[in-house]
């Protein structure tokens, strides 16, 4: 791995802690200039903590690295440039990028407030399209960068009292897919990555029958012996040289497996000469479809086995 992003310079947002600090540690190992990102807020994005980020820069350079933390909102377009510009004058440019930073304000669909909506769309999706877009600025002039976005199974399979961030999750992957076409002209490359790793994020994400569920106990074991250590690999080798070529996919990591996932295709066709009426569209369209639909499945039951 040493020496795989040398000469390259790496932001990655929400690297104070959880997996965005094991990726933006494991860049500053593999040879990039890092900007490390935080605003340093709680699970739900209260509240500030400007230190957080520049510790985690602390650690880069302590280790030999070279590396500059900044606190700006991914949610603020202007201190976002701003950040951008930083890249340039601290570190001298920026060639990959890690849309990492989140939030949770989980609730069931019919109590979720505006505000829960507004806040989790605001740093998911609009923060991801808000550095992306600034990035590309650069990316556009030196004919090249890279993007890693997080997703979530919460988007792409479905999970339980998150419609705030499924959707937020399922946008970036609209997002990242449409950034991979239209800027393959300027070997701009955009990739997704859902994660599994325990952090604070995914200890409060609602169990089955409640947190408190007794039941629960042999899943929660589970999810926390998911490292968040084990993300980072294929990040770095996305933003490397050797993945010139890779771009528009979803990837998964959980553990020690990586996944390539489906992205949506054509299932079935049917078809009548003579169009459809309501009638016909129940008569046959949908029994001819049905062996497909998809049940009302989570994350959970989708990924059902073992990870260790
Ligand atoms: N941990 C998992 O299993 C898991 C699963 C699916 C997706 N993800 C995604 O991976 C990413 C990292 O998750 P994590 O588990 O490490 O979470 P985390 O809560 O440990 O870290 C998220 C970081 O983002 C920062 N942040 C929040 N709002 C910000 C803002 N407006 N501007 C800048 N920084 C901000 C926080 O301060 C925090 O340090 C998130 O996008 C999350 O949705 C994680």
């Amino acid at each position: 791995m040493a020496g795989l992003l040398e000469g390259k310079v790496v932001l990655v947002t929400g690297a104070g802690q959880g997996v965005g600090r094991d990726i933006a540690l494991q860049a500053g190992q593999a040879g990039a200039k890092v900007m490390v990102n935080d605003l340093g807020t709680s699970i739900t994005g209260e509240g500030v903590d400007t230190a957080l980020a520049e510790q985690v820069a602390q650690e880069i350079r302590a280790a030999g690295g070279e590396a500059s933390s900044c606190a700006a909102s991914v949610t603020d377009r202007v201190a976002v440039r701003t950040m951008i510009e930083q890249c340039q004058d601290e570190l001298g440019g920026l060639n990959h990028l890690v849309n990492n930073a989140g939030i949770l304000r989980d609730r069931m669909f019919h109590r979720m407030s505006d505000e829960e909506w507004d806040a989790v769309i605001d740093v998911h999706l609009n923060g991801a399209r808000n550095i992306a877009s600034a990035a590309c600025d650069i990316f556009r002039q030196q004919n090249g960068g890279s993007m890693v976005h997080m997703t979530s199974t919460a988007g792409l399979c479905g999970n339980l009292g998150q419609a705030n961030y499924s959707a937020a999750k399922l946008g970036i992957v609209g997002l990242s897919r449409s950034i991979s076409i239209d800027m393959a002209r300027s070997n701009v490359r955009s990739n997704c990555l859902a994660p599994f790793a325990f952090s604070r994020m995914t200890a409060t994400v609602p169990a089955k029958g409640g947190a408190q569920n007794p039941d629960e106990e042999p899943y929660l074991e589970k999810i926390k012996k998911m490292a968040s250590e084990k993300i980072p690999p294929l990040i770095t080798a996305l933003g490397s040289d050797g993945a010139a070529h890779i771009t528009g996919q979803i990837f998964a990591v959980r553990g020690n497996e990586i996944f390539l996932m489906s992205q949506p295709r054509p299932l079935r066709s049917v078809h009548r000469a003579e169009g459809w009426t309501p009638e016909t569209v129940l008569d046959h369209a949908l029994p001819a479809m049905e062996r497909d639909f998809y049940g009302p499945e989570t994350s959970r039951d989708v990924f059902n086995w073992d990870p260790i």
